[in-house]
């Protein structure tokens, strides 16, 4: 079997060039590969690129050149259908907002996208508390977004995103409106659980600490993504 959980190969990524509007290349023949449990960090400056490359990686977006794969499988981005059984099968996400649903518990969140998945009701509950505990709200499992604080909020996003277990994890910003102590438990918690789970995952991130806690680190210079 691959060992390699996703990659890009000659993606081409142009904005605009509608009306007057000249176009703006982002990425021009990058390439991209990442490993079974490998953790990649995103560093490099606002408008580089990042969220855009994240689309496209995790198939939110489909307006570009080039061939995606995931677990050695071509994935044909045009085909919606056939794109979002991959994506949900394949990814979670977290972002820097955490898109919680107000009116569900921490804990009805978490175990969302496995109910989704038709698991039942029971496991899907010992799943969720499991994580829950893991990231230290065993006592926040039954209060909804709006009685948690920002990192409570940004934990249960986590587990929400891996609790099917994805082969990839990709985090867009995960700490970026928390403090900074809340960003370093969140950012710990974050990579134990990727860790744990054998999960590969990309973090982009403007926070220089994540720098010391993913396997690679990467930025994006002159249209393609570049190790350090
Ligand atoms: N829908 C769009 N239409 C036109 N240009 C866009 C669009 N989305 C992004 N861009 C441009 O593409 C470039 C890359 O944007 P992107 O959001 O990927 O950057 P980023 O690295 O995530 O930045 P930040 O660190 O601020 O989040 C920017 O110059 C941005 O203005
Ligand atoms: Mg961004």
């Amino acid at each position: 079997m691959s060992n390699t959980v996703l990659k890009l190969k000659k993606v081409t990524k142009l904005f605009g060039g509608k009306g007057d509007m000249p176009p703006v290349e982002i990425f021009k023949d990058m390439d991209f590969t990442i490993k079974k449990n490998e953790v990649v960090g995103l560093f490099s400056p606002s408008g580089s690129g990042k969220t855009t490359f994240l689309q496209i990686a995790g198939l939110l977006d489909s307006k570009f050149s080039g061939d995606i794969n995931i677990n050695g499988l071509r994935v044909n981005t045009k085909n919606d259908v056939q794109t979002s059984i991959v994506r949900r099968k394949n990814i979670g996400f977290v972002f820097q907002f955490h898109h919680l649903i107000q009116e569900f518990s921490a804990l009805d969140n978490t175990i969302f996208p496995l109910l989704f998945d038709g698991v039942s009701e029971k496991i899907a509950i010992q799943k969720g508390q499991h994580l829950l505990e893991k990231v230290g709200l065993a006592k926040r499992m039954k209060n909804r977004p709006a009685e948690l604080s920002g990192g409570e909020q940004q934990r249960v996003a986590i587990c929400r995103a891996i609790i099917n277990e994805p082969a990839l994890l990709l985090a867009d910003e995960p700490t970026g409106n928390l403090d900074q102590l809340t960003t370093s438990k969140v950012m710990n918690f974050l990579i134990e659980i990727i860790k744990e789970h054998n999960i590969s995952a990309i973090i982009a991130s403007h926070n220089p600490m994540i720098s010391k806690l993913v396997d690679k680190n990467a930025k994006i210079a002159d249209g393609k993504i570049v190790y350090n």
